[in-house]
């Protein structure tokens, strides 16, 4: 292992979103800020099913610093859910009636089809709550992997963001570095780190991330009554070069995922994170609870 694991700081927040009330609050880009939408959308629920299939465990956990960082890792989830929410009062109030995707969405990833899906097939409790946390793994991994791509260059990945929105996805993005391998170290303690089990977390894990923010992304661009079809080809060329980017930083980072020895802490990049707390220390100092 590379990186030297540190105690976990839970960041009380509370993020404006005034600037952000433009509609377009990603760059003018209509099309590129509904990505970002869907992303806000999707994360809270997202989160809440990685704090769910760590607490399965935590009473199990054997390792008091292990036990010490998931108390963290839950703490930041918690955070970032909640100051995603917030967000969602700035999207009802330019017309976007978010619950209605987001029941949607809980439906159908967690209550009503997918997740009670797999539990039913899988049988097992035990068998399912492993799975439920090799995908939470490999979902821990997705961000981390996100985080680190866009906090290598936040001025191309983030260009005209407004700054609060700017420090608020920056902030989520360097604590998902912190607690980068929380999930994994659960699984490697409580799962023996079953290789099989962990491919099909991230298979899992691989199609329905990507199927739900496409979803919430075709949601966003239905139900946005100022979308303009003739501005899209445009939206795509400007938005073009930063996504390509950001898909290829991605797939490179996620294919080490797939090795039987791989441990998130051989990548280097929780110096990503604290530059940028480091460098912020008044802005959080000042806008902590
Ligand atoms: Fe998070
Ligand atoms: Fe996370």
């Amino acid at each position: 292992m590379s990186e030297k694991q540190e105690k976990i700081k839970v960041r009380r927040v509370q993020f404006g979103h005034d600037s952000t009330a433009q509609r377009y609050w990603f760059n003018g880009n209509a099309f590129a800020t509904h990505f970002l939408n869907s992303l806000h959308s999707v994360f809270p629920d997202g989160e809440r099913l990685f704090i769910r299939s760590v607490r399965y465990y935590e009473k199990l956990i054997q390792n008091p610093e292990l036990k010490e960082r998931v108390k963290g890792f839950i703490g930041q989830e918690v955070q970032h859910g909640l100051q995603h929410q917030k967000f969602f009062e700035t999207l009802k109030e330019q017309g976007f009636d978010v619950d209605v995707f987001v029941q949607w969405y809980k439906d159908a990833a967690y209550e009503k089809y997918l997740e009670p899906f797999f539990r039913a097939i899988i049988g097992s409790k035990r068998l399912a709550d492993m799975g439920s946390l090799s995908v939470t793994a490999a979902l821990e991994h997705y961000t981390a992997t996100l985080a680190e791509v866009v906090l290598k260059d936040p001025d191309t990945f983030l260009q005209g963001v407004p700054d609060d929105m700017k420090k608020m996805l920056m902030w989520h993005a360097a604590e998902e570095i912190e607690h980068k391998s929380v999930a994994y170290d659960v699984y490697v303690e409580q799962c023996d780190n079953n290789y099989p089990m962990r491919m099909f977390g991230f298979t899992t894990a691989t199609i329905f991330f990507f199927f739900f923010i496409a979803s919430g992304w075709g949601w966003y661009i239905a139900n946005d009554k100022e979308w303009k079809w003739s501005d899209l080809p445009g939206n795509i060329l400007q938005a073009a070069p930063v996504y390509l980017n950001l898909a290829w930083g991605f797939i490179q980072g996620a294919i080490p995922y797939l090795k039987p020895d791989f441990h998130p802490d051989q990548i280097s990049n929780t110096q990503l994170a604290k530059q940028f707390f480091d460098l912020q220390s008044q802005y959080f100092a000042e806008r902590s609870a």
